[in-house]
C-alpha cells in the first residue's frame, strides 16, 4: 500500500521545525489539523480550529491555557542561537491553580512571560505554541495582546512598586485599568476602585487611592498590584514571585489573599515560587523546572509528598526545616547550568547521585510525557521511591 504522506511532511516542515502538534500527532494520534497546516500561519489557524469538536493535540477540552512545544531562544554575540526554555508543554484548566518552582535561572519566569505575552527584548519564539482562551499567544499582535492583558490575563511581579507607575497616584491608576477595558464614568470606576481595594484587605481605601507608590510598604503594594490584576475579572491570574520579597507574616497574608481571589473569583492561577511551602497550600499542581525544562509535573501531593525526580527530591530536602542549624542544613552542590552551556544528556546529571556515573544520564535526554498524570524526565524514575533515594 502507497501511503501519501506528503501533508504530514510539509507540516513538519513549517510547523516550528516540527516541534509542534505534528510530532504529538504522529506519537498520540491526536492531532485533526495536520492537513491543514502547510505553513507556520496556517499551522496556527489548524492548531486554534476546533470546529471538528474534537480537541487539539495537548488541549483539553476544559483547558484554558495550553503550552505546547514552547521552546525559546536568543542571539549571542557571535550570532548564536542560543536556546532559554526547551520544548515545554503544559496545560492549565479553568479555575485550577498550577505552581511553578524550581531554582532561580531555571526558566520559570520565561515561561508564564510567554504565557502573558510579554517576552523580554532580545528572546524570541523558536518553537512552539501557547493558546489562551481561544488566543494563539505566540502569532497574536501587540494590539490583540494588550488587550487580553488586564482583560482576561493579569500578572502581578515580584517588584509590584517599580511595576507601578510612579507618577501617579494609586487611585487613578486603578481607574486607568478598569476604564481601558470597561466604558463608564469615572466615578463610578473610582468606586470600583476603592471597594477592590477593600477587597484585597486594604482597611484604608480612601488614603491608599491618595498615595504615589513610593508612599506603601511592599506588602500594600503587593496587594495594589492585585487589585489592579484582578479589577476586570481575569480568568488567569499569573503570579511570579510576588511574596518572595515580602516578610514571612506578610507573605502568608498575601498567600491567603491569592487563594481567597482564586476561590471567589473562580480564575485560574500561575504561582512561581521558591517557598515550597507556599506553593504546597495553594496549589493543586506543581511543575518543576531545570535548566530550560520541566522535569517533573503532577499533583501537589504526588510531587511534593512522592517526587519521582532527582532534582525535586533535592529542592524538597535543602527547604529550610525549623530549629535546624545551618551545619546540619543540607545544600544540593553546584548551579543551574546556564543557556548554552546545558550538558549533554540529562542536564541535571553532573549534580544528580543516583546517575551513579550512568552512562544514559550523561548520552540521552530523557523525556517527559506532557499527558501522564505524574510525569518525570528521568531515565530511572522508578527508582525514586522516598524523597531521600536521590540523596544517598
Ligand atoms: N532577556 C534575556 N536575554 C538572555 N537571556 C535571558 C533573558 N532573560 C532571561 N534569560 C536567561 O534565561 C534563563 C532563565 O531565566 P528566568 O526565566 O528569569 O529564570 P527564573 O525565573 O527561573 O529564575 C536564565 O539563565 C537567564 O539568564
Ligand atoms: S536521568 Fe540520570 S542524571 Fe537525570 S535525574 Fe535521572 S538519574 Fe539523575
Ligand atoms: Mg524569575
Amino acid at each position: 500500500m502507497v501511503v501519501d504522506d506528503r501533508p504530514r511532511a510539509l507540516h513538519r516542515r513549517y510547523c516550528h521545525g516540527g516541534q509542534h502538534h505534528w510530532r504529538l500527532a504522529a506519537r498520540q494520534e491526536r492531532c485533526h489539523h495536520w492537513r491543514k497546516a502547510v505553513s507556520p500561519a496556517s499551522c496556527v489557524a489548524a492548531a486554534a480550529d476546533h470546529s471538528c469538536g474534537q480537541p487539539g493535540p495537548t488541549r483539553q477540552v476544559d483547558a484554558l491555557v495550553a503550552v505546547d512545544g514552547l521552546t525559546l531562544a536568543t542571539w549571542n554575540e557571535r550570532g548564536e542561537e542560543i536556546r532559554l526554555l526547551d520544548d515545554l508543554s503544559l496545560s492549565l484548566r479553568r479555575g485550577e491553580a498550577l505552581g511553578i518552582i524550581g531554582e532561580s535561572g531555571s526558566g520559570k519566569s520565561l515561561l508564564v512571560r510567554s504565557i502573558f505575552g510579554l517576552l523580554p527584548k532580545g528572546v524570541h519564539v523558536a518553537g512552539g505554541a501557547i493558546q489562551v482562551d481561544d488566543t494563539e499567544i505566540t502569532s497574536a499582535g501587540a494590539a490583540q495582546l494588550q488587550a487580553l492583558r488586564g482583560s482576561r490575563m493579569g500578572m502581578v511581579f515580584q517588584d509590584s512598586i517599580g511595576s507601578l507607575d510612579p507618577l501617579f497616584k494609586i487611585g487613578s491608576q486603578l481607574v486607568e485599568a478598569i476604564r481601558s477595558r470597561r466604558r463608564m464614568p469615572q466615578r463610578q470606576a473610582l468606586q470600583e476602585g476603592l471597594k477592590l481595594l477593600a477587597d484585597v484587605g486594604i482597611t484604608d481605601p480612601n488614603r491608599v487611592a491618595h498615595s504615589y507608590p513610593h508612599e506603601l510598604s511592599g506588602g500594600m503594594a503587593q496587594r495594589v498590584a492585585i487589585a489592579i490584576a484582578i479589577c476586570n475579572s481575569p480568568s488567569l491570574l499569573i503570579a511570579d514571585e510576588a511574596t518572595t520579597a515580602l516578610d514571612v507574616t506578610i507573605q502568608a497574608q498575601v498567600i491567603e489573599l491569592i487563594k481567597r481571589v482564586q476561590s471567589e473569583r473562580h480564575c485560574a492561577i500561575i504561582f512561581v515560587s521558591h517557598n515550597l511551602a507556599a506553593v504546597a497550600g495553594l496549589v493543586d499542581r506543581v511543575v518543576v523546572m531545570y535548566a530550560g525544562r520541566i522535569v517533573e509535573i503532577g499533583s501537589t501531593r504526588d510531587v511534593l509528598l512522592a517526587p519521582r525526580h532527582p532534582y525535586t527530591a533535592a529542592l524538597l530536602k535543602s527547604r529550610p526545616q525549623l530549629g535546624e542549624r545551618n551545619a546540619q542544613r543540607f545544600y544540593l552542590p553546584g548551579n543551574v547550568p546556564a543557556p548554552g552551556q546545558w550538558p549533554d544528556g540529562c542536564r541535571f546529571s553532573p549534580r544528580c547521585t543516583l546517575s551513579r556515573g550512568r552512562e544514559l544520564c550523561s548520552s540521552v535526554q530523557p523525556a517527559l510525557d506532557p499527558l501522564a498524570s505524574h510525569g518525570s524526565a528521568c531515565h530511572f524514575r522508578d527508582e525514586m521511591v522516598r524523597p531521600d533515594d536521590a540523596l544517598r
